[in-house]
């Protein structure tokens, strides 16, 4: 067919859950993945036998590279990259002291022009093809980081913070005002290229009754945008919402007696989470954000894995940049593995989790299971060229790894941003490493 790529490469996906099965792992040691002008993947499989699927396709030889499908971030924050590495404070500290005065930073919108651009490239640039990006308090901020985000040609499900006490007053609004800044930028996004809305309380400390109900307005009136806000994350953070909130009857409560626990909620944390709310936020098909490096950073706790998997909720890995410590989902993936090794009951994860947790688990948690994820057929052409950067460790252990499972294992290891060849989404490159040399 006119107009066909093949990408010929050593190639690893996980199609299947590895939570529920052994062999949730594809690979091809010669492997290649065929999609069409639209983007669309038509063949994954063993070069020879995709090649030959597909004889007027343009092959492009990428042997010296690890195909994946594209990582996934279920949870960054925008106008954060500036505090990434702020030591020594725990959550509300480091919010007061170091995170809300650089947010403050997005009223002037050159600044977040800038940070938006940056923002998105970098995340091409680890790899990232989709992510669900908190936004920024301010509406030309956002609309900057929507522009910037279109450009990229990435994935992003994104919108504005919203918050009526508890922070600073120049990041507080109305639920009123929250809610006509957000529908403006509502009609002029969601749905826009590869661009979907998030409604975004930034957490039940800063969001009163009224503002969760404004923000379940959105929701019902938006077909297709996601909910997404914070829960259960550090110790006084919890004792504060038990404050503001007197009646209910946990954090999650808080969201849920909003109405907005749904199938399109995705709740980033949730580390120190009780049986009930883990049953409740399963029955409602609301998505977890797992943020390991971050909940280390902050010494917020240690996430309860097992449990969440033992209750059915489902979840996908987020960075938390910039409480988390970069945009890599490979080193995310590494930082889970740790933290669930020195646990007490951790879960065991090995190299196919951390695959699924960096792609299919945070397509699921995003709604884009049916698109992204993994390399099926059918699903668009989204994916990343992993190649070690030359005479480095990378390459010491790739050269001599008798298997996947090392291969695998060395990748979330040791390989970072300067191992990301290429980035594409529905095919298009939107970074590539030759052509920014
Ligand atoms: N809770 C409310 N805001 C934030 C934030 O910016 N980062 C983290 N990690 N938790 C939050
Ligand atoms: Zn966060």
């Amino acid at each position: 067919m006119p107009g066909t790529t093949i990408i010929r490469a050593r190639v690893a996906h996980t199609p299947r859950d590895p939570f529920a099965t052994s062999d949730a792992l594809e690979t091809f040691d010669d492997g290649a993945v065929a999609f069409d002008q639209a983007g669309t993947i038509l063949a994954t499989g063993p070069h020879a036998a995709v090649a030959e699927a597909h004889p007027a396709a343009e092959t492009l030889d990428r042997r010296d590279c690890v195909l994946l499908p594209g990582l996934i971030d279920t949870h960054v924050h925008f106008p954060q990259i500036p505090v990434i590495g702020a030591m020594g404070l725990e959550l509300l500290d480091w919010l007061a002291q170091r995170t809300l005065p650089e947010e403050a930073k997005m009223a002037d919108l050159d600044h977040a022009t800038k940070a938006a651009r940056r923002f998105t490239r970098l995340l091409a640039r680890n790899g990232t093809t989709s992510a669900l990006v908190f936004g920024s308090h301010f509406p030309h901020a956002q609309h900057a980081l929507f522009e910037a985000a279109d450009a990229s040609g990435l994935r992003i499900a994104s919108g504005l913070v919203v918050s009526d006490r508890n922070l600073r007053p120049e990041l507080e609004v109305t639920p009123d005002e929250a809610y006509e800044h957000s529908r403006v930028l509502i009609d002029r996004w969601h749905g826009h290229g590869r661009l979907r809305y998030a409604v975004t309380p930034r957490f039940s400390v800063s969001a009163s009754e009224p503002m969760l109900a404004a923000s379940k307005a959105l929701l019902d009136e938006t077909a297709g945008a996601l909910f997404t806000s914070h829960v259960n994350e550090s110790v006084g953070e919890i004792a504060f919402v038990k404050e503001l909130f007197p009646d209910a009857r946990d954090y999650v409560a808080t969201y849920e007696d909003a109405g907005l626990l749904t199938a399109r909620s995705v709740l980033a944390h949730n580390v120190h989470v009780s049986d009930d709310e883990l049953a409740r936020l399963a029955h409602a098909h609301t998505a977890v954000a797992h943020c390991p490096s971050s909940n280390a950073f902050l010494s917020s706790g240690i996430f309860p894995m097992a449990r969440h998997v033992e209750h059915g909720v489902r979840f996908g890995m987020g960075t938390d940049v910039g409480a988390g410590t970069g945009l890599s989902m490979l080193k995310e993936g590494l930082v889970a593995y740790h933290v669930q090794m020195v646990r007490d009951q951790g879960h065991m994860l090995g190299p196919a989790h951390l695959l699924y947790l960096a792609t299919a688990a945070g397509a699921k948690a995003l709604n884009l299971g049916d698109m992204a994820g993994d390399l099926t057929p059918g699903k668009q052409a989204d994916l990343v060229l992993i190649k070690p950067p030359l005479d480095g460790t990378l390459e010491a252990v790739l050269e001599e790894a008798p298997d996947w499972d090392a291969a695998l294992g060395a990748i979330f290891t040791l390989a970072r941003e300067e191992a990301i060849a290429e980035t594409r989404v529905a095919g298009e490159v939107v970074w590539s490493r030759v052509r920014e040399a």
